[in-house]
């Protein structure tokens, strides 16, 4: 099993360039199964990330031919041999929950089992099927796997209970070959749902209203292939400049939106961090951290929750007291059992955190338990006195991108391997 090592201290300096989303990545993926032309898919600027490669293979399985090379996805034209998601990559990626829109809307059925993924609270897929439903799909359980059918589906009015960014997408993927038109009300407004809509779009469907509270969608009777370049990732980009800042460091990240950061880059000002923009970098660099009074996350244009271990690491070491609210899921502190182990003082009451920061964290053995903790994990590492070793690495590829190279890119000092062998060089 691989660990990270990792020697605290260093300050972080450099240049880094942030690669394709995976957000938009797994949703865009699904949907060129929609592609009834006889060309590919051609999607660019795609990290290499476990989950990337659960999709491929979960496509792979449906009939789909998917090559990755040098940073690019070639898709084959939509020939679907089967309509069931393999259990086992079903388990290994909630993300494979956005088979079902497409898959209804190209076959007429589809065999899934509940997804997987990161262990952050109850993930219930309610508003998902609730969604179809209104779009004319039966649903039925049957020893343990969810089917679906739909002769045809049809353009409906849906009201989201809430703004979910899966649900919003997998609507959207079954809407634009459905029949008539849909709207859909309270939808998530996340930069990858303007990116889905956009890569939809360009495979000639007709989607409006991304980026709004309000979808409207004319279903069309074929979308085509088209080549399509993803947006880059704003929680890798936020994740790297909170490493900066954390280490005192000086950082500049190149190909950013910087519109998509606007929530970290203000919650980063009020603690005490320099950030300035350009049309697509974000540069950051140290100043005296100090506490932030609330920190609440919620969906876009709020404070992502994805980004919230990673800020907890941050306000551990800011002057004063600091409060996080987690509205977006339940159970999302896990990290906080593993910072305490490096001396970091933080309660955890409910939704709520409160983290007194203190001078300096102290090296210890931690353990990885979702995607996002696992990188605060690391940033509190980077940060702390003497030596870090951090278990659960595989959390942390299904999002980042050989972590550990791009941080030693950033003068950072932290190795991988076998847990004996990186103590031997230690
Ligand atoms: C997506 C992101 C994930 C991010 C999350 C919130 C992807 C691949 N993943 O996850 O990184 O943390 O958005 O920004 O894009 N909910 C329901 N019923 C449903 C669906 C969701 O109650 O049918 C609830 C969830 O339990 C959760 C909240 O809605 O409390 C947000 O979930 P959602 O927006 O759906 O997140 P995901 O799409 O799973």
């Amino acid at each position: 099993m691989e660990h990270l090592i990792i020697e605290g201290g260093n300050k972080l300096k450099g240049t880094l360039k942030i690669k394709g989303a995976k957000n938009s990545v797994l949703p865009i993926m699904a949907a060129s199964l929609l592609n009834g032309s006889g060309k590919d898919v051609i999607l660019e600027n795609i990290p290499d990330l476990i989950d990337m490669h659960v999709m491929r293979k979960i496509l792979q399985s449906l009939g789909i031919t998917v090559h990755y090379v040098n940073g690019n996805l070639r898709i084959a034209p939509g020939n679907i041999r089967n309509y069931a998601v393999p259990d086992q990559l079903m388990r290994e990626m909630r993300s494979s929950i956005f088979l079902m829109g497409p898959l209804l809307a190209k076959l007429g059925k589809v065999k899934i089992s509940y997804p997987g993924g990161c262990s952050i609270g109850h993930r219930p897929i309610d508003l998902h099927l609730k969604g179809l439903e209104s779009m004319g799909a039966k649903f039925w359980e049957e020893k343990g796997f969810i089917f679906a059918s739909a002769t045809q589906l049809t353009g409906a009015e849906i009201h989201l209970d809430y703004p979910s960014v899966g649900a919003t997408e997998n609507l959207m993927m079954a809407a634009a070959l459905a029949n008539g038109k849909t709207t859909i009300n309270n939808v998530a407004k996340e930069p990858e749902i303007v990116d889905l809509q956009n890569f939809l779009n360009a495979m000639g469907a007709e989607v409006r209203g991304a980026g709004t509270e309000t979808l409207k969608i004319e279903g069309v009777e074929r979308l085509e292939d088209c080549t399509y370049r993803v947006i880059p990732d704003r929680i890798v980009a936020g994740t790297y400049m909170i490493a900066a800042a954390i280490t005192g460091g000086e950082v500049i990240l190149t190909e950013v939106i910087p519109a998509h950061l606007e929530g970290i880059i203000a919650k980063l000002r009020e603690a005490g961090i320099f950030v300035e923009s350009t049309e697509d970098t974000v540069k950051i660099a140290c100043g005296n951290l100090k506490a932030v009074k609330t920190l609440r996350t919620s969906p876009y244009p709020g404070f992502p929750t994805d980004l919230q271990s990673q800020m907890m690491v941050l306000l551990s070491l800011a002057r004063g007291e600091s409060m996080i609210e987690e509205s977006v899921f339940e159970a999302r502190f896990k990290h906080v059992v593993e910072l305490k182990k490096m001396n970091a003082s933080i309660m955890v009451e409910g939704c709520r955190a409160h983290i007194k920061g203190i001078e300096k964290l102290r090296g210890a053995e931690v353990e990885i338990t979702d995607l996002r903790a696992g990188a605060a994990l690391v940033l509190a590492g980077l940060a702390a006195e003497g030596t870090t070793i951090v278990a659960g690495v595989k959390h942390i590829d299904r999002g980042y991108e050989k972590i550990e190279k791009e941080l030693q890119l950033l003068g950072a000092n932290i190795i991988r391997g076998p847990r004996e062998n990186l103590l031997y060089f230690c």
